[in-house]
């Protein structure tokens, strides 16, 4: 027997232990309260935690990178100050975001999806993930942040590799907070931006700042989306099915000047069997939304389908690629 395959797999099999302290220690705020070297004791004190229960739940991140333990001595690694928040990139939104609830439940009920090949969340919650955040604000900002959070490597990559200086008028769809229309703003003084996003979402986005060049609006992507000479759908088509997907997408086409260019920005799958950020969203996806992470070819069908041609894409080398397509 080969031992390694055996620990990998029983290590595996009871991942979702080290996931819950993860969270647990992201929620205490642990990372924050040091800057180099604390004690435990007193980490457990200024967190409020069991000063055993931290230490052991320390020393299983420890053993993964996260934070290093020597004695009662808790320091931190690149990985740890990830969960800072005053990190430039921290995670701790999308940690906390991993942590609710609604993404539990749709883990634990994977084996289920995987025989009916249907979501679990709209099962358990009337209109499904965005139904459940209609009615829990406070949870659906924590999805806000980690969408801000997920972004920032992103948005620095899109910026670097794609030229927005053609387009005057620039509309996000389902573009969340605005994170990636206000950095493109500040990248293109003559460009003026339109975000739109669900209702609440653009009333949390309004509050956050509104510069002078950035307009908001909010709507069902589903009925109708403001015209731009650049469109945007960042992470929006992978959380909807063909059919729906289809539909967002003959929405923009409807809206889209003959000479627009629309830009899906999405983690494409890549062939082969290395380990890969989408094939792990690609599980969440069909637990959430009976949706799916698409690979470029899926794009090309997708886009050829509902009325647009791929004009080019970009691998940003940030681990999403931009998918550029022109009416036809
Ligand atoms: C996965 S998030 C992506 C956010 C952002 N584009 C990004 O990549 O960081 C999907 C977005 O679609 C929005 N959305 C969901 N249903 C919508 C609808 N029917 N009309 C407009 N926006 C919607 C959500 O509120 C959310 O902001």
């Amino acid at each position: 027997m080969d031992a390694a395959a055996f620990d990998m797999v029983r290590q595996l099999a009871a991942g979702h232990y080290l996931v819950g302290t993860l969270h647990g220690v992201a929620r205490l705020g642990v990372a924050d309260r040091f800057d180099s070297t604390a004690q435990v004791a007193d980490l457990a004190a200024a967190s409020g935690a069991d000063p055993g229960a931290l230490r052991r739940a320390l020393r299983l991140l420890a053993s993964r990178g996260i934070f290093v333990l020597a004695g009662e001595e808790v320091g931190h690694t690149e990985a740890s100050r990830l969960l800072r928040e005053d990190h430039p990139a921290s995670l701790r939104p999308l940690v906390l975001m991993f942590a609710q609830e609604v993404q539990w439940q749709a883990a634990a009920a994977v084996p289920e999806c995987l025989t009916t090949g249907e979501a679990a969340t709209p099962r358990r919650h009337e209109g499904g993930l965005w139904g459940y955040y209609a009615g829990r604000p406070d949870e659906a900002r924590i999805f806000d942040a980690a969408m801000r959070s997920k972004a920032v490597a992103q948005v620095a990559g899109i910026l670097a590799s794609y030229d927005f200086s053609p387009y005057p008028r620039i509309v996000d769809i389902g573009g969340g907070q605005g994170h990636l229309l206000r950095a493109i703003l500040a990248r293109e003084p003559a460009a003026r931006g339109v975000l739109f996003d669900q209702p609440a979402v653009i009333e949390a986005a309004r509050a956050a700042g509104e510069p002078g060049r950035l307009a908001f609006e909010s709507g069902d992507f589903f009925r109708s989306v403001p015209a731009g000479d650049l469109m945007i759908l960042m992470e929006v088509i992978h959380d909807w099915d063909d059919a729906a997907a289809g539909r967002i997408l003959r929405t923009v086409r409807a809206a889209a000047p003959a000479d627009a260019r629309l830009l899906v920005i999405e983690t494409e799958v890549p062939e082969g069997n290395e380990p890969h950020w989408s094939k792990l969203l690609d599980l969440v996806m069909l637990a959430q939304f009976a949706s799916l992470q698409r690979t470029r070819e899926d794009y090309r069908r997708l886009l050829a389908a509902n009325g647009f041609a791929v004009s080019g894409v970009v691998d940003t080398g940030a681990d999403i690629s931009i998918i550029e397509a022109r009416p036809v």
